[in-house]
C-alpha cells in the first residue's frame, strides 16, 4: 500500500493546476478508478475476506483523499504567491478616500435655522433678484438713502430689477400674503459692491420676523441674546446699541465681543409702522419686532477665521480643516 501511496504522490507532483489534481483522484477514486474497482470487487469475496479487504481498502482511499486534499491546498498557496509576485509594490499606500465637509457657513446656516424653527419660527423663502419697491420702498427707505445708490447695490439694465441688498423684502412678501400672528425666518444670499477683509460682494442673512399683539423690544432682546448664546456655545457678551434703519424704530445694532473687540453682527429694532401699513396690517391692533443678522461674520466669529473673503475662495486645505467643527 505505501508503495500504492508513493505513486500517488509522485502523480500529484507533477499537477500544475487543480484539473491535474482531480485527474489523478479520477484515476484513483472515480466511477472506473482503481480503488472504486477494488472496492466494487468486494462483493463477490466470502465474509472474512470482504471484511478485512473492506477496511483495507477504506484506510487506502482516506489516505488518498488527503493527498489529493494537500495537493490542492499547495495548488491554492502557488496560485496565491504568483497573484502577490504579479503585483508591482506591496508597500505602495492603498488609495485613499476623501471625505467632503460641510462648509463653515453652510454649519452655521442649518445651526441657525435649527434653532430659529426651535423657537417657533417657519423657514420662508425669497427671491434674490428683486424690484425697488420691496427691496427698498416698502420698506421706508428714502431715495436719497445711500443703500439705493448704483455703487452700492447691483442694478440689472433695462428691467427694473436688482439682486436684494438685504434679505428684509422677505418681511414684506411674508406680510402681504399672511395675516398676523406672523413669525417667519427667512435665509438666503443678499449682494452689495463692497469688497475687503470684513465685506464680500455676496453674503448671507438670515431675517426674522414676529408680528402679533404682544411682541415687544425685551422679546427682541431674549431672542437675540439666546441665538447669539446658543451660536457660540458660550455666554457672549452682547451689546444694543441705538441705531438706525428706516423700517424700524427704535432700532438697533447688536455688536458681539470678541477679546478686546466689538464686532456688529446684526441689525434689529420694532417693524415701523408705515411699513405695515403699507401692507395692510392693522397697526393699531398689531406690532412686533424684525432682525437681520450676517452669517458669514456670524460663522467667521466662530471659526475664528482672519478673513471673510476665505469663505468664498474654497481653498480645499482651508475647508479641510472643518471636518471635526
Ligand atoms: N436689513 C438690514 C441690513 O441689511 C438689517 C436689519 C436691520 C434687518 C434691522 C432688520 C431690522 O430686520 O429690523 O443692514
Amino acid at each position: 500500500m505505501d508503495e500504492v501511496i508513493a505513486q500517488v504522490r509522485s502523480k500529484l507532483i507533477d499537477a500544475q493546476n487543480s484539473h491535474d489534481v482531480d485527474q489523478v483522484k479520477a484515476f484513483y477514486l472515480g466511477k472506473n478508478g482503481l480503488i472504486t474497482q477494488q472496492l466494487k470487487a468486494l462483493k463477490d469475496m466470502d465474509p472474512d475476506q470482504r471484511k478485512s479487504e473492506g477496511v483495507r481498502l477504506n484506510s487506502f482511499k482516506d489516505k488518498v483523499l488527503v493527498e489529493i486534499k494537500l495537493a490542492h491546498d499547495k495548488i491554492n498557496r502557488d496560485n496565491q504567491a504568483r497573484k502577490i509576485a504579479a503585483m508591482d509594490d506591496m508597500s505602495v499606500d492603498g488609495r485613499r478616500t476623501w471625505y467632503g465637509s460641510a462648509h463653515p457657513v453652510s454649519m452655521a446656516l442649518s445651526h441657525l435655522s435649527q434653532f430659529m424653527r426651535m423657537h417657533g419660527f417657519t423657514v420662508v423663502d425669497g427671491p434674490e433678484i428683486e424690484n425697488e419697491y420691496y427691496n427698498f420702498d416698502c420698506l421706508n427707505v428714502p431715495d436719497y438713502h445711500p443703500a439705493r445708490q448704483d455703487h452700492d447695490t447691483f442694478y440689472f439694465e433695462g428691467i427694473e430689477r436688482l439682486l436684494r441688498t438685504h434679505t428684509s423684502p422677505v418681511q414684506i412678501r411674508t406680510l402681504e400674503k399672511q395675516v398676523p400672528p406672523v413669525r417667519i425666518c427667512s435665509i438666503g444670499r443678499v449682494y452689495r459692491s463692497d469688497f475687503d477683509a470684513t465685506h464680500t460682494p455676496m453674503f448671507h442673512q438670515m431675517e426674522g420676523l414676529v408680528i402679533d399683539r404682544t411682541a415687544n423690544f425685551a422679546n427682541l432682546k431674549y431672542m437675540l441674546h439666546k441665538m447669539v448664546n446658543d451660536f457660540f456655545a458660550d455666554d457672549v457678551s452682547v451689546r444694543f446699541r441705538p441705531a438706525y434703519f428706516p423700517f424700524t424704530e427704535p432700532s438697533a445694532e447688536v455688536d458681539i465681543r470678541r477679546g478686546d473687540e466689538w464686532l456688529e453682527v446684526l441689525g434689529c429694532g420694532m417693524v415701523h409702522p408705515a411699513v405695515l401699513e403699507k401692507c395692510g396690517v392693522d397697526t393699531d391692533v398689531y406690532h412686533g419686532y424684525a432682525f437681520g443678522c450676517g452669517i458669514d461674520r456670524l460663522a467667521m466669529l466662530k471659526y475664528g477665521l482672519p478673513d471673510l473673503r476665505a469663505l468664498f475662495e474654497n481653498d480645499i486645505d482651508l475647508l479641510d480643516q472643518f471636518r471635526q467643527v
